[in-house]
């Protein structure tokens, strides 16, 4: 009998490992510059949540949830975003109540049921911010900024940013009218998704994933923003001028998620193929009341990691990962053995990479594994330098080599490592 792992799910095994500590570190520092702060909700949540959170006519919920009833009869869900989770802690926390902003961050695994493909799984990851308590438009800018900050310092080139205001429940209500208007002699072209949303949230069916070309002049949204909205709109844009953030006006940009107001954002990235949307997000000035909390609006963006992985990989663009010892001991005799084990203890515990041969093999062998590892140095010790109280160090790059005394190893390496 064998095992695989789910459909559209990965192993990550050490040498690709590397690279997503690499960029959770990289989005932790972004975040400290920023002052956003890590937390950690659950996996799972009451099914309940996403229904209210995310929205009932949503693909999400809709289709794509991994929903489960738990051995005491609650339906629970493997969360398909963070965003839900995350305002739902921030009310049961009652984080509103602190005089400051509450800026949070948290990177980790979603699931959706989907038809995976590259860059599209049923585990996968994001790294998400979510900024609550001002409706100023700079936080909206801000956090757009800090994930322009998050992929450009990463290297990855060709990341456009798309932007839209959703507008507010008013403006969207005269909206849904001109759109329904456009939409019904169109009743007979479209796929049964979209006429079910026409019944039930009208604005999703721009969405639609295969009747785009039946949308062309389609009254957009941007249109119908009352003046609030279509304020708050021009504001962000100034910030994001003054940033020198470049981003494109989009005015079908509706998301997928149905508790976004004002702004709406998404970044994309060239030449990964059709699942081109890197990041997205957007403000949610409803969703903490909707989920129980009081009036209290929040802006936010996920970006989705799998996806920074297959850009980076594409553009050839190289993380400085690096698991390579700095030293691996060749050792030959029992008590060249016992002295290696010393050695490397002590310069482990003083911070060096440091490795050694097990099983007493050749001294061939033994400097066969320390090249394949990549150790910069071999530190050679058998008999006869034991008896000298020496070791020979030698570079596995140039073949130079130097003795000198056991004592000394952890000085000499740890000024070699600078
Ligand atoms: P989202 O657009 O549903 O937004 O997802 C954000 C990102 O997660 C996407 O742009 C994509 O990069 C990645 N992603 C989504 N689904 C998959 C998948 N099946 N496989 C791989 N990557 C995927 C949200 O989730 C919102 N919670 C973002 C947000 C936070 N808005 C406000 N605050």
């Amino acid at each position: 009998m064998s095992f695989q792992k789910p459909k559209g799910t990965q192993d990550v095994l050490p040498g690709t490992v590397e690279r997503w500590q690499f960029i959770e570190e990289h989005a932790r520092e972004v975040c400290r510059r920023f002052l956003y702060r890590e937390i950690r909700t659950p996996i799972f949540e009451s099914t309940e949540l996403f229904q209210r959170g995310v929205g009932e006519t949503t693909d999400v919920v809709e289709k794509e949830m991994y929903t489960f009833i738990d051995r005491g009869k609650r339906s629970v869900t493997l969360r398909p975003e963070g965003t839900a989770g995350v305002v739902r802690a921030f009310v049961e926390n009652k984080l509103y109540a602190e005089p400051e902003l509450t800026k949070l961050f948290y990177i980790g695994p979603m699931f959706r049921y989907e038809q995976p493909q590259a860059g599209r799984y049923r585990q996968f990851h994001q790294f998400g911010i979510e900024a609550f308590g001002s409706h100023d438009p700079a936080l909206d800018a801000e956090v757009v900024a800090l994930g322009q900050q998050f992929y450009q310092a990463l290297g990855l080139r060709g990341v456009s940013l798309e932007i839209n205001s959703v507008g507010t429940p008013v403006s969207r209500a005269s909206y849904r009218g001109a759109l329904l208007a456009f939409l019904e002699p169109k009743r007979h072209l479209l796929c049964r998704d979209c006429l079910s949303r026409m019944e039930r949230n009208p604005i999703r069916v721009l969405d639609c994933k295969v009747d785009q070309e039946h949308f062309h002049g389609a009254p957009a949204l941007l249109e119908h923003l009352d003046e609030e909205s279509a304020a708050h709109f021009a504001k962000v844009q100034s910030y994001l001028d003054q940033m020198g953030i470049a981003y494109e006006i989009n005015p079908k940009l509706v998301r997928g998620l149905d508790y976004y107001t004002h702004t709406a954002f998404e970044f994309k990235a060239a030449g990964i193929g059709t699942i081109d949307t890197i990041g997205g997000g957007g403000r949610y000035n409803g969703l903490v009341s909707e989920i129980g909390g009081p009036e209290h609006c929040g802006v936010g963006f996920g970006l989705g990691l799998e996806r920074v992985l297959l850009v980076l990989e594409n553009q050839g663009i190289e993380l400085p990962v690096n698991m390579r010892p700095l030293v691996y001991f060749v050792t030959m005799g029992e008590e060249a053995e016992q002295s290696a084990m010393r050695l490397l203890y002590e310069l482990r515990k003083a911070g060096v990479a440091a490795e050694k041969d097990y099983g007493g093999r050749k001294m061939k062998a033994q400097l066969k594994s320390a090249d394949r590892l990549q150790a910069k140095y071999a530190a050679i010790l058998g008999e006869d330098e034991l008896k000298r109280n020496e070791i020979i160090l030698k570079s596995l790059a140039t073949g130079e080599q130097e003795t000198i005394s056991p004592q000394n190893l952890q000085e000499h390496l740890i000024k070699y490592s600078r």
